[in-house]
C-alpha cells in the first residue's frame, strides 16, 4: 500500500535556489568521487566477505588474527556483525587519515565540539559513553541509561520520555573529566541508513509534531512554495512535501541543522572519537543485546521493544518517497550525507529513472 502524502502538491514547489545551494556542496568534487569509490569498493568487499564466511581469512598481519580470536571471546556478537564492525573500522581509519580531519575532540572547532559533547551520554556505573543519534532508537537507549543509573524503575515504564532529565551529557563535565572518560570508557553509537533516517524524521516531525510544523514547516512553505498565500502568518506548515523538505536540507548548513536531520557524522564525529562499537538500526535487537552484555548491564535490563505506534520505514515507502523527488535534487542531496553513507557502509540509493519506474 503506497503511503499517502499530506498533500499531493509536488508541483507547488518553488524554482531552484541553486546559487545558495552550490556553495554548500562539499569543497571538492574529487574528494567526493574518491569517497564514493571507496564506499562502493568497501561494500563489495563486505559482500564478498559475508558470502565467504567459511573461507579461511588471509594470513596478513596481526590485526586479522586479533580480530578472529577476539570474536571467539565475545560470543554476544555474531559473525556478520563482527564483519560489519571490521568494515566500518577500516573505512573510518582510511577516511579519517585525510589531512585536515580532526582526530581528537580537542581539535574540532568549538561549534563541532559543542554539538558532539551535547550528544554523548555518560554512564559512570558501567563506564560507557553513548553518542545518540535522533531517529536511531535514541529514546529507547535513553530509557536504558535511566534504568542503569537508577532513575527509572524499568525500561517499559509508560512515561513520556524526557530527553534531558536524569541524563548526564559529556558537555556537563569539565575538560579533565571528559578526557578521562573518552580515554577509559567503552564508547558506542548506533547508525541507520541515511535516507531512511531522513524520511523517518520527515514523517514524524512534519506529520505529527505541531511545534515542528509551526517552526520548520511554516518556514519551509514560505521559502519553497510559490503559491500566493494571502496572509503569511496563517501558514500552518503541516503539509510540507518531502521534496520541499529536501530543498530545505540542500540550503541548510550541516553544522547548524536541527539534530533530527543533521548528518550522523556531524553529531558523533567518528574521526575524533574512536568508537569501540558502531551498531546498526537495521540489526538493532542483536546489536543492542551485544552492547548491554559488553557494558555488563544486569540481566534484567533489556532493550525495550518498539513502541506500538511505531511506523517503520519500509523499502517500499523509501522507494516511493525518494522517487517522488526530482532526481536532480537527490543528486545534490547525496553529497551532503556522503560521509554517513561511506563511513558506515550504506549503499547509495538507486534513484535511476529505470528503478523509479517500477
Ligand atoms: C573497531 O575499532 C574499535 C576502536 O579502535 C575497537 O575497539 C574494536 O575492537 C574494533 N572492532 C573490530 C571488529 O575490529
Ligand atoms: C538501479 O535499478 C535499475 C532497475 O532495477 C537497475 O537496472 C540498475 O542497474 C540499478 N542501478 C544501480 C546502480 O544499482
Amino acid at each position: 500500500m503506497p503511503p499517502r502524502r499530506p498533500d499531493g502538491g509536488l508541483k507547488r514547489v518553488s524554482v531552484s535556489r541553486s546559487s545558495a545551494r552550490h556553495s554548500a556542496v562539499l569543497p571538492s568534487v574529487l574528494t567526493f568521487a574518491v569517497i564514493v569509490a571507496s564506499g562502493g569498493l568497501l561494500l563489495l568487499i563486505e559482500k564478498g566477505m559475508l558470502n565467504g564466511v567459511d573461507t579461511p581469512p588471509p594470513l596478513a598481519g596481526g590485526r586479522r588474527a586479533d580480530f578472529f580470536s577476539g570474536r571467539q571471546q565475545e560470543p554476544g556478537a555474531d559473525v556478520e556483525s563482527q564483519f560489519l564492525q571490521e568494515i566500518r573500522n577500516r573505512t573510518i581509519r582510511a577516511m579519517c587519515g585525510q589531512k585536515n580531519t580532526a582526530r581528537s575532540v580537542w581539535s574540532l572547532t568549538p561549534l563541532q565540539r559543542k554539538t558532539l559533547l551535547q550528544h554523548i551520554l555518560v554512564n559512570d556505573e558501567h563506564r560507557f559513553l553513548y553518542c545518540y543519534v535522533p531517529k536511531v532508537a535514541c529514546s529507547n537507549w535513553k530509557r536504558v541509561l535511566k534504568v542503569l543509573s537508577g532513575s527509572l524503575a524499568h525500561v517499559d515504564v509508560k512515561v513520556k520520555m524526557n530527553h534531558r532529565a536524569d541524563l548526564v551529557f559529556l558537555s556537563d563535565l569539565q575538560p579533565e573529566e571528559i578526557r578521562h572518560r573518552l580515554r577509559h570508557y567503552f564508547k558506542f553509537t548506533f547508525v541507520r541508513d541515511p535516507m531512511a533516517r531522513l524520511l523517518s524524521a520527515y514523517r514524524n516531525k512534519f506529520g505529527e509534531i505541531e511545534s515542528y510544523q509551526r517552526k520548520y514547516g511554516a518556514e519551509i512553505v514560505r521559502r519553497y512554495r510559490k503559491t500566493r498565500t494571502k496572509d503569511k502568518r496563517t501558514i500552518a506548515g503541516d503539509d510540507v512535501t518531502f521534496t520541499e523538505f529536501v530543498r530545505y536540507l540542500l540550503d541548510e548548513d550541516v553544522e547548524r541543522m536541527n539534530e533530527h536531520w543533521m548528518p550522523m557524522y556531524n553529531l558523533c564525529q567518528p574521526c575524533a572519537v574512536e568508537y569501540d562499537f558502531i551498531g546498526s538500526y537495521e540489526r538493532l535487537e542483536s546489536d543492542a543485546a551485544y552492547v548491554l552484555e559488553r557494558v555488563g548491564a544486569p540481566a534484567h535490563v533489556h532493550f525495550p521493544e518498539r513502541q506500538t505506534w511505531y511506523k517503520p520505514v519500509t523499502k517500499e515507502t523509501l522507494h516511493y518517497y525518494l522517487c517522488s523527488v526530482p532526481q536532480k535534487l537527490l543528486r545534490e542531496l547525496l553529497p551532503k550525507y556522503i560521509l554517513d553513507f561511506s563511513l558506515f557502509g550504506y549503499p547509495l540509493p538507486n534513484i535511476t529513472t529505470e528503478y523509479c519506474r517500477h
